[in-house]
Parts: structure tokens; C-alpha cells; sequence
């Protein structure tokens, strides 16, 4: 039986991008044997599953993009998408299933993407939800479980390998951004009722906010000037950022999770 409820299946041409090319940094992808990535609830349409699987074909021609979705008729609508995409479409299957993770059989995904499932779940369920997902990843795998706004533009997700939660990443589109708070309501579900005073969780997103209205003169010089000055203030003041100035380019942030648990 497929673990897990059917939920909204909301999506959006490119949402997943700045998900999509983190995971594409992920060394365990080059490293295995074979290139078999999870995208668990892929929603009403086909789409963010291709995006992955082109994504991450620029990494290894080999990818194998393994769709899972637990609403029947939605694998039904993905096949139908799939069939009509041309030049054909090779390496993306979608099949029906929950947590469980029933594809691929006999081997294990270096890659399991979550985005915007768990958010629609209670938050005692996350923790199992969890542990089901890791028990299917390669040792050398991430489980990613992300939230964010329907056109993508504030993302954050965790980062979690078979021995549990390692980082928290944000990563916002930094033209017209008034603050990073604004991630706060896009947090992965383990964290969004933990932004309180108190909470690591809290306590990172107040510093980063700080830090960018510390240098909003650097505005001057554009978005992407400020919120490196921004995190590098941040990464100052001590907190254990992963990932150097390139991610930051982006407007992405790491942070690692005991900073943020
Ligand atoms: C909001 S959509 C997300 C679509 C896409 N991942 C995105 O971010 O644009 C969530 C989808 O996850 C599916 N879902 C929820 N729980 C699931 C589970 N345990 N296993 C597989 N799919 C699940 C829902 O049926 C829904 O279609």
C-alpha cells in the first residue's frame, strides 16, 4: 500500500529550479554506480520531473528520474504527458506510490526530492515520513524535503543523508527583496513552527535579516553585493554556513542544522 495522503497537487513551470541546481552539486551523484533519482510527489503535472531529469542530465547522461506520486490519476495524466513530449523522453518513468519509494526495485536513489509534500502533513507525521524515505537512500544519497511559493523565487529545503537532517538552505531571487524574513513562511514543515524566539531556526533568520539591513548601501552595486556582504557578516558572527561565495552568487544560503534543529 502507498504511504501517505493525496494532497494538493499544486506545481509550476521552473518552481524547482533553484532546488534543482543545489541537488545538482550533490557529490554523491557523480560517485555512484548508478544515477537513479526519486522525485516524490511530483504533483498534477509531469513538468517539475522533466526539469529534473534535464537538470541533472547535464551532470551524468545516465540519470534515471524516478517519478512517484500517490494520486493514481495523476501518474496517469504524467504518462500521458511523458508519451507526447518530443524528441521522446527516456530517462523519467512515473509509477504510483507513497513514502515507501516501490521504484526503482532493487537498487537505491542517490537523490530523493521532496518539494512541497510534507508541507501539507501534520507535523508529528514528519519525523516517519522521514525514516521511511531514508531507509530507501543510497548510503552515499540525499533525501531532500523543500517548500516554496508557487513561481520559486523563495525556496528552502533541508538537506538529510541516512544519518538524518545535515542543513537548512534559503535561497531567494535577490532583485526587489525587502528582507530575507520573508523565507519564514516557506520553511520546510520540521521548521516553520519553530521560528520563534528561542529556536535556533529564529535566531538565523533574525542575524541574516540584520546582516542585509546592515549593508543595504550596497545596494548601489546590486542585490547580489548585498546579500554576499550579508551572509559573510553572517558567517563572521559564527554561524556554520556550508558552501562558499559561488552559492551565495545566487542568492542561496547553508546552514547546518544543529546551528538550526
Ligand atoms: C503540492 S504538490 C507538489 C508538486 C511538485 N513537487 C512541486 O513542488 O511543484 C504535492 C504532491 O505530493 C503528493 N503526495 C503527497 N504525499 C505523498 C506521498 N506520501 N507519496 C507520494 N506523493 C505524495 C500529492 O498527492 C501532491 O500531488
Amino acid at each position: 500500500m502507498a504511504e501517505g495522503l493525496i494532497t494538493r497537487g499544486t506545481t509550476n513551470v521552473n518552481r524547482l529550479r533553484r532546488c534543482d541546481r543545489w541537488i545538482a552539486t550533490w557529490p554523491g551523484l557523480r560517485r555512484v554506480g548508478r544515477a537513479d533519482v526519486v522525485d516524490l510527489g511530483f504533483g498534477a503535472r509531469a513538468i517539475t520531473t522533466l526539469e529534473l531529469a534535464t537538470r541533472l542530465g547535464k551532470v551524468r547522461d545516465d540519470v534515471h528520474v524516478w517519478g512517484i506520486e500517490i494520486d493514481p490519476e495523476r501518474v496517469a495524466t504524467a504518462n500521458r504527458e511523458l508519451a507526447a513530449v518530443r524528441p521522446p523522453v527516456t530517462n523519467v518513468s512515473f509509477s504510483h506510490g507513497g513514502f515507501e519509494i516501490p521504484e526503482p526495485r532493487d537498487r537505491d536513489p542517490v537523490v530523493i526530492r521532496a518539494f512541497n509534500v510534507l508541507r501539507q502533513y501534520d507535523v508529528s507525521e514528519v519525523d516517519g515520513a522521514w525514516a521511511t524515505m531514508l531507509e530507501r537512500l543510497h548510503p552515499d544519497g540525499v533525501l531532500v524535503d523543500g517548500t516554496c511559493d508557487e513561481l520559486g523565487r523563495v525556496s528552502t529545503w533541508l538537506a538529510l543523508t541516512p544519518t538524518g537532517p545535515q542543513s537548512l538552505s534559503l535561497s531567494l531571487r535577490l532583485t526587489d527583496l525587502e528582507s530575507p524574513l520573508i523565507a519564514a513562511e516557506r520553511l520546510p514543515k520540521a521548521l516553520i513552527h519553530r521560528n520563534v524566539p528561542g529556536e535556533g531556526v529564529h535566531a538565523f533568520l533574525l542575524a541574516l535579516d540584520e546582516a542585509w539591513r546592515m549593508n543595504a548601501s550596497l545596494s548601489t552595486f546590486g542585490p547580489v553585493q548585498r546579500w554576499q556582504a550579508a551572509v559573510a557578516h553572517v558567517a563572521a558572527t559564527g554561524w556554520p554556513l556550508i558552501g562558499g561565495r559561488s552559492r551565495w552568487r545566487l542568492g542561496e544560503v547553508t546552514v547546518a542544522w544543529h546551528a538550526v534543529a
